[in-house]
Formats: C-alpha cells, sequence, structure tokens
C-alpha cells in the first residue's frame, strides 16, 4: 500500500509541551506532511496549523469523526488526555484503523502495564484501560508499536509540585521512600517521531521509556536543588492530604483516581524501573531532572545566581 499520505496526530493541541504537539512540531521540522488532530478550534489549533500542520477538528470518542480524521493517512500517533472515555476510544481508533488500513499505529500507553496481568492490574482505571487497550490492539492484527512512557517530568512533576516549590522549596508529595524515574516529553515524543517517520524496524515491539536515574524523592529533590541553586527537600505528606489537594484543584474523579493510584504504586516502589527506550530509539539518552528543571527555573520560583 502507498505510503505517502499525511501522518495523523491525535491529542494535538495538548499544553505546552505535551506528546502530540510535540510529535507535530518535531515530524513538520523533518519535513514529513502531519494532520493534527485536535478538539476544538483555538489558539492552539491557529499554531499548528501556521507550524504548518493539516489541522482537523473532531472527537476521539465520535467514531465518524475519527473515520473522518483517519481516512487517507497511513500512520497515526494515537494518544489523548487522561480521560474515562480512553478505552472506547482505542478501540474506536483500532476499528477504523482496520478499516481504513493503516501501516503504523503507535499507540500511547503507561509503563505500569507491563506489571498488569488478569489476575494483577491496579486500581487506577486509566492503567486498566490502557491494559485492556493494548490487549484489543494485539487481537486487532494491527501494525502497532506501543509506548509505555514511566511518570512524565512536564505532565505530572510540573504541574504538581511547582507550587509547593515556588512557594516553600519543598517537593510535597505522598511517595515514601519509593524510587521513581520520571521521563520528560520531550524524549517521549522524539521516541513517537522517529518511530512515525519510518515505523517498518518498530512495528509490533513496545518500547518502555524513563528516565536516566530511579532514585527516591531525597534524591529528585537534589537535583531540583542543583538545578534551581537553592535549597529543596522532599517532604512525605500523608496519601490522604494529598488527595484532599487534588480534590480542592476540581480535577474530574478518573483523573484524580489515577493519580492517587500512582502514588500508591510509587510507595510501594513500583516505580522503580530502569529502561533505555529513549535510547536505543533515538540514539540520545534520555534527560534528567536536573536538566529538566533547568529547563523550567521560572515555573519553580526562579533559580538563585
Ligand atoms: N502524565 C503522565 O505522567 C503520563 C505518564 C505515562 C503515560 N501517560 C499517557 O500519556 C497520555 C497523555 O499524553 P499528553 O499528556 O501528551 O496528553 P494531553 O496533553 O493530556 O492530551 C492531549 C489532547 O487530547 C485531547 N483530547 C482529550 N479528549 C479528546 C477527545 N475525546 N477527542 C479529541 N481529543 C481529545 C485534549 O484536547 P483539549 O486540550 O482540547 O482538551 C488534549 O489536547 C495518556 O495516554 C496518558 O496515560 C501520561
Amino acid at each position: 500500500m502507498a505510503d505517502n499520505g499525511p501522518i495523523l496526530i491525535t491529542g494535538a493541541a495538548g499544553q505546552l509541551g505535551a506528546v502530540g504537539r510535540t510529535v507535530t512540531g518535531l515530524l513538520l521540522d523533518r519535513g514529513l506532511p502531519v494532520r493534527a488532530m485536535v478538539r476544538h478550534e483555538d489558539d492552539r489549533a491557529e499554531t499548528l496549523r501556521a507550524a504548518g500542520a493539516e489541522v482537523v477538528v473532531g472527537d476521539l470518542l465520535e467514531p465518524a469523526d475519527v473515520y473522518r480524521v483517519v481516512s487517507g493517512c497511513r500512520r497515526v500517533y494515537f494518544g489523548m488526555s487522561v480521560s474515562a472515555g480512553y478505552l472506547e476510544a482505542t478501540v474506536t481508533m483500532a476499528t477504523v484503523a482496520r478499516e481504513v488500513g493503516v501501516n503504523a499505529l503507535v499507540n500511547m500507553s503507561q509503563m505500569t502495564v507491563s506489571q498488569m496481568s488478569i489476575q494483577n492490574t491496579t486500581p487506577s482505571p486509566q492503567q486498566r484501560q490502557h491494559w485492556l487497550g493494548e490487549q484489543a490492539l494485539a487481537w486487532s492484527g494491527l501494525p502497532v508499536v506501543i509506548i509505555r512512557p514511566t511518570v512524565f517530568l512536564d505532565g505530572f512533576f510540573l504541574p504538581l509540585t511547582s507550587p509547593s516549590v515556588r512557594d516553600r522549596s519543598r517537593i510535597e508529595l505522598p511517595f515514601g521512600r519509593g524510587k521513581t524515574s520520571p521521563v520528560s516529553t520531550a524524549d517521549v515524543a522524539r521516541v513517537v517521531a522517529t518511530v512515525l517517520a519510518e515505523p517498518g524496524p518498530h512495528l509490533g515491539r513496545i518500547y518502555e521509556l524513563t528516565g536516566p536515574r530511579s532514585q527516591d524523592m531525597d534524591g529528585v529533590a537534589r537535583e531540583y536543588s542543583e538545578a534551581l541553586n537553592r535549597e529543596v527537600t522532599y517532604v512525605d505528606i500523608p496519601p490522604e492530604e494529598w488527595e484532599q489537594g487534588l480534590k480542592k484543584l476540581g480535577l474530574p474523579e478518573h483523573l484524580t483516581h489515577h493519580l492517587v493510584t500512582m502514588a500508591e504504586l510509587n510507595r510501594a516502589g513500583r516505580y522503580d524501573r530502569m529502561a533505555d527506550g529513549v535510547e536505543r530509539v533515538t540514539g540520545r539518552p534520555a534527560m534528567g531532572v536536573r536538566e529538566f528543571v533547568s529547563l523550567h527555573p521560572d515555573e519553580f520560583g526562579g533559580r538563585r545566581s
């Protein structure tokens, strides 16, 4: 089958630094045609268009929308925000991709899925949906590449630790003594873009992605301190207190439940993982915590000179 259509990127609007949006930029930089799917026509859509993407608006939970946006594309990145309809969207995408006949479907998942089985799932509704979504994609017979990153520096550590680091120079999380190896979405996006640019050697593979070091939160706090040139400490707060704080933020229940489970798994040492997917696929090692915080000093309250 000819492979000359645009590459479809779902969830392309995102926040600055989100995976779909970053992948769109990386593929355009390589001179590849990109169809960027967004949910709404807004400033983010306009920015994508100005960068050279063909922007299409649609809902990943609407089969007819998904058919319209996938038609004409041979390579697809499927990812969207953590949300209650994730499994439905995954199966809708798989159904449409089979109908249209795509040559590569790159599916965003999570590293926790590597440890899951019928007898051993997790209480996170998102993690279960990723696990089931991967099962459905395997049954589909589609040419799939699975991306399983660990927790994101951008999507978790930046929003959830920057207020307390800014105000009190403290990372306040209920992670106990558990070790973690967060990865930047810049690295995740580099992996996805590399695979989409030339999917052939990657089809059927699963890539686990972590940062370069698995360490406890005191170690993470030391990296923050080095990046900001001021002392940042870790405070292990009670899980109930953290959950109350998340509820005050008004996050959807699905997301809160997912985050609470992530913290539980962190405390239990389940995020103490190391994987070399970033370097294996892109040829460059993954960014560490210090480098990431150095790139975002203002969000964390500034770097002391
Ligand atoms: N955060 C982490 O630590 C972490 C770790 C490992 C894996 N992951 C996985 O990474 C993925 C999230 O990646 P991300 O942070 O780059 O995504 P994101 O920025 O949270 O979401 C991408 C886009 O999905 C769009 N979207 C949501 N529902 C949609 C729908 N029904 N139809 C069309 N578009 C829809 C959103 O549109 P709007 O902006 O218009 O709402 C958003 O722009 C999830 O699969 C998550 O499980 C996350």
